[in-house]
């Protein structure tokens, strides 16, 4: 059986103390939470220390929100893979929709920044997802294809067996407006059979979380799906509680 994985991707949100608070609440809930559930944060970098001391002993993991694709040298304003392994980070978020349409990351970049987290052991959570204009005109397997695609001609599908994949659709980010249970299913379902037409092994067992407006109180449903293996979470975790409550339903 796969395991689960919920993460809070925090954005550019946080200080040193609501951090603090933040982490602590998170801890303090963490038994109630199934063992078949990794539970992960994201901060902004600056903080990524800071969260490993607070986590420390406990079984809260942690990510970065985005990784260099090159492993040193004159690459100004980059933070590499390695850098993150000495911050205990075990995940790294990449492609994700803010990085994509405001930063304009193609897929290729994407792809080497997939790359890049597994050279150094880090596990990528790689971020797919259509925009609403696509969704309407029938677009989302193309659009999710393609994503996938650039990864899978420069990583091969074996990669996967050492990544996440998060289906984000974009219009589901931020909105309010997440995508229904079988809408989610149906695209979750559509990445998995593409990865078993190269490797079943492969697709049965890599995670698939969806991510765009997760909150407690359509979590379960979410989770209840089949091929949905857990959430990448925004607004919604940044409150302990509420975070929490995201947690106890992929229980
Ligand atoms: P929201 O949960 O705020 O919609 O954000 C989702 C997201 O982008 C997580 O990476």
């Amino acid at each position: 059986m796969r395991r689960m994985l919920v993460a809070g991707n925090w954005k550019l949100n946080g200080t040193l103390s609501t951090i603090e608070e933040l982490v602590n609440g998170i801890k303090q809930g963490l038994d109630s939470v199934s063992g078949n559930c990794d539970v992960a944060v994201c901060p902004p970098a600056l903080y990524l220390q800071h969260v490993q001391q607070l986590a420390a002993g406990s079984r809260l993991l942690l990510g970065a929100q985005n990784v260099c694709d090159q492993d040193e040298g004159a690459y100004t304003g980059e933070i590499s893979a390695a850098m993150l392994n000495e911050f205990g980070c075990r995940y790294a978020i990449v492609g994700h929709s803010e990085r994509r349409s405001l930063y304009g990351e193609s897929d290729e970049l994407v792809a080497r920044r997939y790359a890049a987290a597994q050279r150094k052991g880090i596990i990528p959570i790689l971020c797919v997802g259509e925009l609403l204009e696509e969704r309407e005109a029938g677009q989302t397997e193309s659009v999710v294809g393609r994503q996938l695609d650039a990864v899978l001609a420069s990583q091969g599908v074996d990669s996967f067996a050492k990544a996440v994949i998060a289906y984000e659709p974009v219009w589901a980010i931020g909105t309010g407006k997440t995508a229904t249970p079988e809408q989610a299913q149906d695209v979750h379902a559509f990445i998995r059979d593409k990865l078993a037409a190269l490797n079943k092994t492969v697709a049965e067992s890599v995670v698939i979380q969806y991510g765009g407006s997760v909150k407690g109180a359509n979590a379960a449903d979410l989770f209840s799906k089949q091929d949905i293996d857990g959430g990448l979470i925004g607004g919604a975790s940044l409150q302990a509680e509420e975070f929490l409550k995201i947690c106890q339903a992929a229980g």
